[in-house]
Formats: structure tokens, sequence, C-alpha cells
């Protein structure tokens, strides 16, 4: 089946989709992105996901402006003709083209790169799916709350989970965990669920803010606090979200199991809790 690709300002054969060779984009991660994925044809969570681009391409001034209506319009046509009923969009915007220099001019004209990709969630049924991670030290810049497509250090602690046969490695700074390489991670002890606040040390994940809805539904306690390797390892369940997993139970970190290695009651209700409320749109 034939595939499509919106670059800048039209729908190309996703074969065929190119950028230039000195888009800033390529040469300096000069670029932000954002994924987000689609279920039965919804797309998810899409209002946090443009209001984070927007803040993305304010913190690196690039200068791209969208109106919601006009992006809306791509992904539904674009998943409609890719026929990505459940799937993910993956969006990139770059500052654009010029003779290679660190100094970017003034006036660029942004690329725009989007397009669709098919995906089986892990959602909660009967092959509801946890994962094992590792843990690996946090090597990456300073500011991690701007969603760039500067990922070099993720890719490395991500291939290091893979070559150890886990789904994803969880970053540690100074003793404390972060995030992910491209999840954020949650733990619950006692009742009482513990995720690391937002700051310039992670990145606000859309599922992450659009659980904390879900929370306040709930009689559970939430604190917005880092936690240590040693709480993580002690957690009665551990978990991660992002828009590619949507809420996945964590069972082994490093070789320690968590929960005896099952999947716990309150990352089940939750995640019980989010794909409904994705479903319903
Ligand atoms: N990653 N932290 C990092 C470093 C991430 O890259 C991501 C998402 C998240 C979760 O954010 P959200 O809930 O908005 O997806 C947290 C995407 C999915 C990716 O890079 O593929």
């Amino acid at each position: 089946m034939k595939k499509y690709a919106y670059i800048n300002n039209k729908f190309v054969n996703f074969k065929n989709a190119k950028i230039h060779v000195e888009d800033r984009g390529l040469q300096f991660a000069d670029s932000v992105y954002e994924v987000i994925a689609v279920l039965n044809n919804n797309l998810i969570d899409l209002d946090f996901h443009l209001r984070r681009l927007k803040y993305s391409l304010n913190e690196l001034q690039i200068k791209y402006k969208f109106t919601r209506y006009y992006l809306k319009e791509i992904f539904l046509k674009l998943i409609k003709k890719n026929k990505t009923y459940n799937g993910i969009i993956y969006l990139q915007v770059t500052r654009g083209v010029q003779n290679r220099d660190h100094k970017y001019k003034k006036n660029l004209l942004p690329t725009l790169i989007i397009y669709s990709r098919n995906k089986k969630f892990n959602l909660p049924g009967n092959k509801f799916k946890g994962v094992n991670a590792i843990t690996f030290e946090d090597q990456r810049w300073k500011r991690r709350d701007i969603k760039t497509v500067n990922l070099l250090p993720n890719i490395i602690a991500a291939n290091l989970a893979k070559k150890n046969k886990a789904y994803e490695a969880i970053l540690i700074q100074n003793g404390k965990v972060t995030e992910g390489t491209s999840s954020n991670i949650w733990i619950i002890k006692k009742n009482k669920l513990v995720t690391h606040p937002i700051n310039s040390d992670i990145l606000k994940g859309v599922t992450r803010t659009s659980l904390l809805k879900i929370i306040n539904r709930t009689s559970l306690k939430l604190i917005e606090q880092s936690f240590t390797y040693k709480q993580l390892l002690s957690a009665d369940e551990v978990f991660l979200t992002s828009s590619g997993s949507f809420i996945t139970p964590i069972l082994k970190i490093d070789k320690n199991k968590i929960n005896d290695g099952k999947i716990g009651n309150i990352t089940l209700k939750l995640a019980k809790m989010y794909s409904k409320s994705c479903m319903n749109g």
C-alpha cells in the first residue's frame, strides 16, 4: 500500500519524502518533535501535544506558526490516506535550511515533517504485558523539558536496554530517577503514587498530564517528588507512561522483580481508566 508523508506544505509518497542535506535538523538536531498516538482513529491528547510543541518551538526560538485547525486537518487526512487507525503520528519541525553555521539566520523557513505508522499498543485486556527495565546514568543535557531530537544519550541507554533484553532504560541522576529514555516513570508505595516533578530535568509527558487528571478522580494520593534508586526497587508497583506505550507495567528492574513479577492492581486500574478515556475520544 502506498504511504504518504506531509513535507512542508504537501503530501508526498513516503518513499520519496526528503529533506535538504543542509537542514539544521540533520546537522545540529536543531529541531523539535512530537509523537501522537492514534487509537481507533482518535488523536490521543492532541491539545496537550500541540501545547508542548508550541512550548518547545518557543524555547528554541524556532519561528514556526501553526493553528490547531491546520495541523489537525493534516493529521486526519494523513491517517485516512495511510489507514493508520491504530498507530502513531510523528511530527518534526526543524529550524530550516542554511549554509552550515552554528549561528542561525533570523528568517529561516522551518521544515515540517509529518508521517504516520501503524502500531499495536499494549493495552489492558487479555494480552496486557509488563516489561523489564534496566537503569543507566542520565547523561543528557540540562533542558530536557524541550522535546528536541537531540537524543543520543537516550539512544545509547535504550540500546543498552535492548542488549539486556529490556524494554526501557530508567535514567538515574545523582542517585535519583529522572525518567525513562522515552517515558516517564512512576512508583507506587502503600497506595501513594510518586513521580518526578515538572522541571528541566524531565520532559513533561503528555500521558503524564492526562494521567494526573485521571488520578484526581480517584482517592489515590499523588506526590510529585523525585525518588531514589532504592525507592524504585522497593516500590510495590512501577510503571511507565508515554504516547507510544500508554501505561505499561514494569515487572523487573536490573535483576530485581517488582511485585513478584506480576502486574499490580493499581497500575491495572489506572491503565484501564486511561485507555477508556482514550477510546471515548
Ligand atoms: N517519547 N520522557 C521522554 C524523554 C520522552 O521521550 C517521552 C516520549 C516521554 C513521555 O512523553 P509523552 O507521554 O508525551 O509521550 C517522557 C516519545 C514517545 C518518543 O520519543 O518516541
